[in-house]
Order: C-alpha cells, then sequence, then structure tokens
C-alpha cells in the first residue's frame, strides 16, 4: 500500500478540489478535503446559534462539533453530529463565516488533530490551505495551486450553479484577504513546494503534472 502524502494548497478557486479528486482517482488513493472540515464545523457553529466573530465563543464551542470525512475521491462525505452536510456547508452563510472561523487557534487545533487522523500512515492527497505547511509538513509532494482571480471567480460561479461572477470573485478575494493574514497557520506557499498557475491550463493537464511530480517521487523510493 502507498504511504504517499501529496498536499496540495491553494487559494478558493486555483482548481484544488477538482485536481486533488483527480490524482487521488488516478492512482487509488484516499482524498482528504480539509476546507470542507472547516465548513463543516463553520455549519455547527452557526446552526448552534454562536456569534462566529467571537473567537472566545467559538473557541469554548469547537470540541463539542463531531465532524467525520469519508475519504473516497470519488464520493467523498462530510457529516455533522451524524448528518450529511456536504451540500449545506457550500451556502452563502458558510462561505461568509468560515473564514473568521478558521482563524480561530481551537479550530485549527482541533481539525489538525482529525486531520492528522485521517492521513495516518498516507496513501492520500490532502487538500487546503496550510497542508504543505502545518498538517503534513513532511509530504513526499507539495503542490501549490494558484490561478488569476477572474479564472478563479468564473470556476466557482459555475460549479455554484452559475451565481454571479462579480459577486462571487468579491467574496472569493475577501476571504483569501483574511486566509492570507491570520496568525495562525496562513495560506502560503510551503518550502519545497512546486507551484503551478492553473489559468491557461486543463484540469487533465493540471491532474497529468501532479500525477508526474508523484510518480517522480515513487520512482525514487
Ligand atoms: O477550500 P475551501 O474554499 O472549501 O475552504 C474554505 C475555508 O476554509 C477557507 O476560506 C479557509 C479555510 N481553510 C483553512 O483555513 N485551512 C485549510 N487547510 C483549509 C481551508
Amino acid at each position: 500500500m502507498s504511504t504517499i502524502v501529496v498536499a496540495i494548497d491553494g487559494p478558493s478557486g486555483s482548481g484544488k478540489s477538482s485536481t486533488s479528486r483527480g490524482v487521488a482517482d488516478r492512482l487509488g488513493l484516499r482524498y482528504l478535503d480539509t476546507g470542507a472540515q472547516f465548513r463543516a464545523i463553520t455549519w455547527w457553529l452557526l446552526r448552534e446559534g454562536v456569534d462566529i466573530h467571537d473567537p472566545e465563543a467559538v473557541a469554548a464551542r469547537v470540541g463539542e462539533a463531531e465532524i467525520e470525512s469519508g475519504t473516497d475521491p470519488l464520493a467523498p462525505t462530510i457529516t455533522a453530529d451524524g448528518e450529511d452536510v456536504s451540500v449545506a456547508i457550500r451556502s452563502e452563510a458558510v462561505n461568509a463565516a468560515v473564514s473568521p472561523v478558521s482563524a480561530v487557534p481551537e479550530v485549527r487545533t482541533r481539525l489538525l488533530q482529525l486531520q492528522r487522523e485521517a492521513i495516518g500512515e498516507g496513501g492520500i492527497v490532502v487538500e487546503g490551505r496550510d497542508i504543505g505547511s502545518v498538517v503534513a509538513p513532511d509530504a513526499q509532494v507539495k503542490v501549490y495551486l494558484s490561478a488569476d482571480p477572474e479564472a478563479r471567480a468564473v470556476r466557482r460561479a459555475l460549479e455554484e450553479g452559475g451565481s454571479d461572477v462579480s459577486a462571487t470573485q468579491e467574496s472569493l478575494l475577501a476571504r483569501d484577504r483574511i486566509d492570507s493574514s491570520r496568525t495562525t497557520a496562513p495560506l502560503t506557499m510551503a518550502e519545497g513546494a512546486v507551484h503551478i498557475d492553473t489559468t491557461m491550463f486543463t484540469l487533465d493537464e493540471v491532474i497529468d503534472q501532479v500525477v508526474a511530480l508523484v510518480e517522480a517521487v515513487e520512482a525514487v523510493e
């Protein structure tokens, strides 16, 4: 069984999810979407009526949420207290609240534990913002995906069923600003990461590039 860990970081709409799932599927690896975990915690806090702009209130309650992620790249699942929240975590309310929640250190500590458990002995593609830098600094393959803001907004708007591109771009850039400037585990290009600007590539071309990186590492090991 493969013990490889592939860390894929980057901002929203850079192609992380589609690329990570495609790479995991092609190589027979598991897949973990850490953004979905932050979204599920956020969904849970909103449901509980916690003031997400009060970091102390968030920190006090975060340990109560039961979050579970499935790791099949073809059918990733996410539950909060046993409830399937895979659709609910993509709502506008969660989009607007997830970055401030993710900046709370206690939220990150709690999810870090779940993420390390899921990674286990490896054989997994993990996507997020701090995977190569904090969650799996020893990952054998680290990739940082980026794309022009316009391209990212168009992709995200399409994923969200054709929502307004300029509004999508605004909300995406607002999240980027918080995610990149927070004190704990900000979005950053990890040391040793390969940077792929996906703006001009098709999804398959990006998957090919990442698969080639993994195969190069596996050939050496
Ligand atoms: O990848 P995404 O858009 O679903 O992520 C949602 C939010 O979760 C993102 O705005 C920041 C946060 N996040 C994080 O802080 N660290 C991660 N490893 C993954 C996501």
